[in-house]
């Protein structure tokens, strides 16, 4: 008896055995779908899938070296499935259909197509669908207002300059999509999606029983990872597109700032005030009106007559000035303005459809920019740095970089702006907007970043971005834009920087007060103080044009720099 239930099993098995070979990718078509999977990693699977044609194999996010690994995967045929095994995950895909179930070694599902089509593409764009038991929970997606968890709810991915948003607007400032899945037992996986075109993920509100994630153009390319708890996954989102580089020390200090300290002599007197009240502070911050009509690159000379010797004053006192360089160059022909001469002449500027350079309004009127897609472009920018690194200036903020463009319906560039991917792992190729806004901002602040590291190779750079895309967190902190003095962004302010958290972002600051509306009450400014020293990044900012705010109560003693906060505080 136990002998013929043996012999019954091995028949069982052992078909499915001898079928099973290693491969590190595996192909299938169905429907005029093309899907592909493979293992970077044993307990992270990669989907890609096209119309017709699997997509390129590149990435802005995912780190090369991770990218071009693929563990081996066994395969066994079982009819109408395909199982694969890597040495942690088990992925079944229906050859009929192309819907897949990744479940672990004890056969436990991880996560599954939902019934119906798994992949649909339609109109240039596509739509992935999962299944979402009823006891999901979904955390993460980088910069986005509303709960911490995203059940039921739907967003976008399209960076936007989104000036006094609300606790409900979406999109903001970054795209991250990526998410982590979390139920009520503690099962939990994440997923990411690589894709830089305007892209959703609808979490449950458009269907009861489904999650689904998209975009408007480009290929399929996610990636699932497995882990025993939230804080693996965040390690697997972290292995798959770096982990934030440590910042300096100072940055994790108390910043100061404002838009804007109008001269040297108010900056300067900010910078006393603070150490005379004993208000622990390590960093001056200066917008844009330090510099020449708000032109990149430049310094207001009469404004700042000195800011070489302002940097050394606050040296002195043991505080670092960061200062804003925005990615607009002012269209400036024949002016002198260098970084318009050079960048026109190295020919790195975008341009319309029709070759002509696209020219927006921004804080410069007129302005140009940087095409980052380009390496010869980025190399460029981060040359722009030397002067200012070389007088000490010891952070940059790169601001405005979704791009925002002034008097435009849609706040940016129109989609069909043009911009040339020449840059290392992808076919260099011509494309629009429509790919690439989402991720210029990340090149954006990735030559900043770099640039800076060349200038100076001895000294953690301190680059501040407000968009980005996944990965961003390799070479930038980031902030959540320009929020609004309420009690309501006060308590949104936690919820953001801990999906940014989440989401690679590990460094991130909210303007401490609000930035945006009438000055903040008394207590509001305290109380925000006081979260605000939970802040990775704890910057305290306000926006032009009203009086500066005072908090009112003593607030509790934090140990950043030594001293205490004192009552009256002026920002
Ligand atoms: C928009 C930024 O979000 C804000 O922080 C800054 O003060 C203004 N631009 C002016 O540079």
């Amino acid at each position: 008896m136990r002998l013929i239930s043996l012999l019954a099993t091995a028949a069982l098995i052992l078909p499915a055995m001898a079928a099973a070979k290693p491969v590190d990718r595996y192909v299938a078509s169905a429907g005029g779908v093309k899907l592909e999977i493979s293992a970077p990693r044993d307990d992270i699977i990669r989907v890609r899938a096209g119309d017709g044609a699997l997509p390129e194999d590149a990435s802005w996010a995912v780190l090369p070296e991770v990218r071009g690994k693929r563990v081996a995967m066994t395969v066994a045929d079982q009819g109408s499935t395909v199982e694969l095994r890597t040495a942690q995950l088990i992925v079944l895909l229906d050859q009929k259909t192309l819907a897949i179930t990744i479940k672990d070694l004890s056969g436990k599902t991880i996560l599954a197509d939902a019934a119906g089509t798994p992949i649909r593409f339609d109109n240039g764009g596509f739509r992935v669908r999962k299944a979402m038991p009823n006891d999901e929970h979904f955390f993460g997606l980088g910069d986005k207002t509303g709960p911490l968890d995203r059940r039921g709810g739907a967003c976008t991915f399209w960076n936007t300059d989104q000036f006094g948003y609300s606790p409900a607007t979406d999109p903001i400032y970054k795209s991250v999509p990526f998410v982590i899945g979390l139920d009520e037992a503690g099962g939990t996986y994440g997923l990411f999606m690589d894709n830089s075109w305007r892209g959703f993920m609808d979490l449950g509100k458009s269907e009861r029983a489904a999650f689904s994630f998209g975009a408007e153009g480009g290929g399929v390319d996610y990636y699932v990872m497995a882990g025993a708890n939230p804080k693996d996954i965040v390690q697997d989102y972290a292995y798959l597109t770096g982990p934030a580089p440590l910042t300096p020390r100072w940055a994790l200090g108390f910043q100061q700032s404002r838009w804007s300290y109008m001269t040297q002599v108010e900056a300067q007197g900010i910078a006393d005030r603070l150490r005379a009240d004993k208000i622990p502070a390590d960093v001056l911050w200066l917008d844009i009106d330090y510099q020449d009509r708000n032109r990149p690159f430049t310094v207001d000379k009469k404004a700042y007559p000195d800011l070489p010797g302002l940097v050394s004053k606050l040296d002195g006192m043991k505080m670092k000035l960061v200062v804003i360089t925005d990615l607009h160059i002012a269209n400036a022909p024949n002016q002198g303005y260098a970084p318009y001469d050079s960048g026109t002449a190295a020919d790195i500027f975008m341009k319309n459809p029709d070759g002509t350079p696209f020219v927006g309004p921004v804080w410069p009127g007129p302005a140009l920019f940087p095409d980052f897609t380009q390496t010869k472009a980025r190399t460029w920018w981060g040359e722009q740095y030397r002067d200012f690194v070389k007088m000490g200036v010891a952070g940059f903020w790169n601001d405005m970089n979704e791009p925002a463009v002034f008097n435009s319906p849609t706040k940016t560039m129109p989609i069909d702006v043009v911009n040339i991917i020449d840059s290392p792992g992808f076919a260099t190729r011509k494309t629009t907007q429509a790919e690439t806004h989402n991720i210029t901002r990340l090149l954006n602040s990735c030559a900043t970043f770099e640039g800076v590291k060349k200038l100076a190779p001895d000294k953690r750079p301190f680059v501040m971005t407000r968009a980005s895309y996944a990965g961003g967190q390799r070479c930038a902190a980031t902030w959540t834009g320009d929020n609004t003095s309420s009690w309501a962004h006060l308590s949104l302010s936690t919820t953001q920087l801990v999906s940014l958290g989440l989401s690679g972002f590990s460094y991130a600051g909210a303007d401490i007060g609000g930035f945006a509306g009438n000055a903040p009450s008394p207590e509001l400014l305290t109380r925000w103080i006081e979260v605000g020293a939970f802040n990775p990044i704890m910057r305290d900012h306000y926006q032009r044009g009203n009086p500066s705010r005072k908090s009112g109560c003593t607030a509790p003693r934090r140990k950043r720099s030594g001293g205490a906060i004192s009552r009256n505080a002026t920002a």
